[in-house]
């Protein structure tokens, strides 16, 4: 409705020359930088493209979004917000306190959102009952990913427990092989150690210590085992793994230099990206245990001036919402569509084995917000953790002081 009136509108600046009145525009902050991710991307730009939009592009490399973060804050600290930036869970809700987000209610509604969203996707994007961000995807982060050749020339299966993982991963390393591929970034440690959280201490451990933030439970005996494993997977990464970027990291276990990574399944997008194929390349498997972390991408759209860029906000939230858009943007992403409409016939084998498991795990309540992945917890709190998770990573710290500091980290982090 609004867009027929805008075209409207439109065509008569044509007829006035009135260059002002440009059709719908987006500047879209968003930190999707690597291979497979800059191909999902791409999607979006043309069919916004496609539908007369005009799209500003500011990608902000950095994975998993933190340096992305801070220029957001700068932009808007600075009263220039973008028209559109990919933000997620908890933050959503804390920039809408700010008062700066835009209301999408319009579109949703018109859209019907709320009947193709399962609630607990929905129930992330509204604020105070209003919409205020649109989903792309759920990416599934418990994921172990693993060069096929590699495993079967040294006789090795998909571990289902850590302790197999271990067996293999000391194999391997005695073969001369680096088991495990891992960029030493906060980020990436954090979400390491939180399939490592969900494995060992299982579903209600991981609510009670990465969401619930109960303080026994962050300083239990499991909590320490979870450290002990994190130590553990520290030996078993080569000895430059500080700073690398996570795609380098799948990249690694393409080019069989590594066995194994422990990412979300953004890192399926790089595989796919690079012509590989799941089952016959590399081998997707969920992290060993029950459960299945989630982390749903979205885009909220931010308070901005001009006829123009509200135009860009509505028609950009239409569109990645739309089933078309849901299936291609993620057959690229790695992802599964948010959307419980669209079907999987496209999609692989993983993909097939994401939707199966949060199925089962919605059922059996072990569908849990990934804590590394910004769906959990705010950022203060999240951040807290990773520091400690961190410090341990890249130190000697025994599981004990790890516990310790841990806790004390999440109570001065209010
Ligand atoms: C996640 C994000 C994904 C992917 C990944 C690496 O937090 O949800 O879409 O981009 O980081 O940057």
């Amino acid at each position: 409705m609004k867009f027929t009136a805008y075209a409207a509108v439109s065509a008569l600046a044509l007829i006035t020359g009135n260059a002002a009145l440009a059709g719908p525009e987006a500047e879209v902050l968003h930190y999707w930088t690597s291979g497979g991710e800059a191909k999902s991307v791409a999607v979006l730009q043309q069919e916004f493209a496609a539908n007369g939009g005009t799209w500003t592009d500011m990608p902000v490399a950095g994975g998993g979004g933190d340096a992305a973060m801070t220029a957001l804050r700068a932009r808007v600290l600075s009263g220039n917000a973008p028209t559109a930036v990919q933000l997620k869970g908890p933050a959503i809700q804390e920039w809408y306190e700010e008062g700066v987000l835009a209301d999408i209610s319009n579109v949703a509604n018109t859209e019907g959102w709320d009947k193709v969203l399962p609630a607990s996707i929905a129930n992330h994007m509204k604020c105070e009952g209003t919409w205020c961000a649109a989903p792309v995807n759920v990416h599934r982060v418990d994921w172990i990913w693993a060069n096929a050749e590699i495993l079967a020339a040294n006789g090795i299966e998909m571990p289902t427990t850590w302790d197999e993982f271990n067996a293999a991963s000391e194999k391997l390393a005695a073969a001369g092989i680096t088991p495990l591929a891992h960029g030493g970034q906060a980020w990436q440690d954090a979400t390491v150690f939180e399939a490592v959280v969900l494995g060992i201490g299982g579903p209600e451990f991981f609510q009670k210590a990465l969401v619930d933030l109960d303080p026994d439970t962050l300083t239990s005996d499991t909590m320490k085992a979870a450290f002990d494993q994190m130590r553990t997977l520290r030996g078993y990464v080569d000895s430059n793994f500080s700073g690398r970027d996570w795609n380098l990291a799948t990249a690694m276990v393409m080019n069989g230099e590594a066995a194994f990574q422990i990412m979300g399944d953004w890192a399926k997008g790089e595989f796919l990206a690079a012509g590989k194929e799941p089952g016959k390349d590399f081998l997707c498997a969920s992290t060993p245990g029950e459960g299945f972390l989630y982390n749903v991408d979205s885009f909220a759209m931010f308070e901005v001036d001009g006829d123009d860029k509200r135009a860009g906000q509505d028609l950009l939230a239409k569109l990645v919402v739309g089933p078309g858009f849901q299936e291609t943007f993620n057959l690229n992403k790695g992802s599964i569509p948010a959307r419980t409409d669209v079907g999987l016939d496209k999609f692989d084998s993983c993909a097939h084995l994401s939707a199966q498991d949060m199925n089962a795990s919605s059922e059996g309540g072990s569908l849990l917000p990934s804590y590394a992945h910004g769906m959990a917890l705010r950022g203060a709190q999240a951040g807290a953790i990773t520091d400690v998770v961190t410090a341990h990573f890249n130190s000697d710290m025994s599981s004990a002081d790890a516990v310790q500091m841990l806790s004390d980290a999440v109570a001065n982090s209010y």
